[in-house]
């Protein structure tokens, strides 16, 4: 398999340059308790603004109803791999503060907490992979969530397959280098 490293300028924290976002995950697997506690823990600990902590996820593993009901909403081509990994984690933030204020931050916040999570699975040996392709107003209510949450993605987490087990554009992008930006692309000013 083509190397899915991130090739880099400087080096990095080896679970920052391998994790990556497969979807050719294992049918069968299913994900301990232990694995479960500790992506969550992870994503617990994450910085937050004020200390607000507005995330709120919940875990559906696959063979669960409420698996079926998060599989059921998401888009065309997501619905054809997603559903077979070991967990789609819902990952919902709060809108508003506890006095009623709007709470800006949230899905920064979020942001952070999933990329924690996204650390632990790949340093248990697992993969996660973010989906935003879902219908979230309808899984919202298919899930009976609050008025005050809103579901930007899912997680999609389990055991890395073979890539051929994937068909067509999907299996060549899961074999395809990971490729971003120049670093000189994104950075505005203070070059080092
Ligand atoms: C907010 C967000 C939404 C995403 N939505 C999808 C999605 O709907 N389907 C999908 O296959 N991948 C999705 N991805 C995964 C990205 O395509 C992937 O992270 C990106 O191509 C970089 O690949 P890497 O994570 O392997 O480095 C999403 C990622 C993010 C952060």
């Amino acid at each position: 398999m083509t190397s899915k490293t991130a090739v880099t300028a400087a080096p990095i924290a080896p679970v920052l340059a391998e994790r990556w976002s497969p979807r050719s995950f294992d049918h069968n697997y299913e994900l301990t308790q232990h694995e479960l506690l500790s992506i969550l823990e992870a994503a617990r600990w994450a910085a937050s603004g004020n200390n607000f902590q507005p995330w709120r996820f919940g875990v559906a593993v696959r063979g669960s109803k409420e698996h079926a009901t998060v599989a059921a909403r998401l888009s065309g081509f997501n619905a054809a791999w997603a559903p077979h990994a070991s967990a789609l984690i819902v990952a919902s933030v709060l809108t508003h503060a506890p006095d009623g204020t709007a709470y800006g931050s949230g899905q920064f916040d979020l942001g952070l907490a999933v990329s924690s999570l996204m650390i632990q699975a790949h340093e248990l040996g697992l993969h996660a992979h973010v989906v935003g392709g879902f219908d979230r107003d309808a899984l919202k209510v298919d899930l009976g969530l609050e008025e005050a949450l809103v579901i930007p993605v899912l997680v999609v987490v389990g055991r890395v397959a073979p890539a051929e087990q994937l068909e067509g554009p999907a299996r060549e992008r899961e074999i395809a280098p990971r490729v971003r930006h120049d670093l000189d692309d994104i950075l505005l000013f203070g070059k080092p």
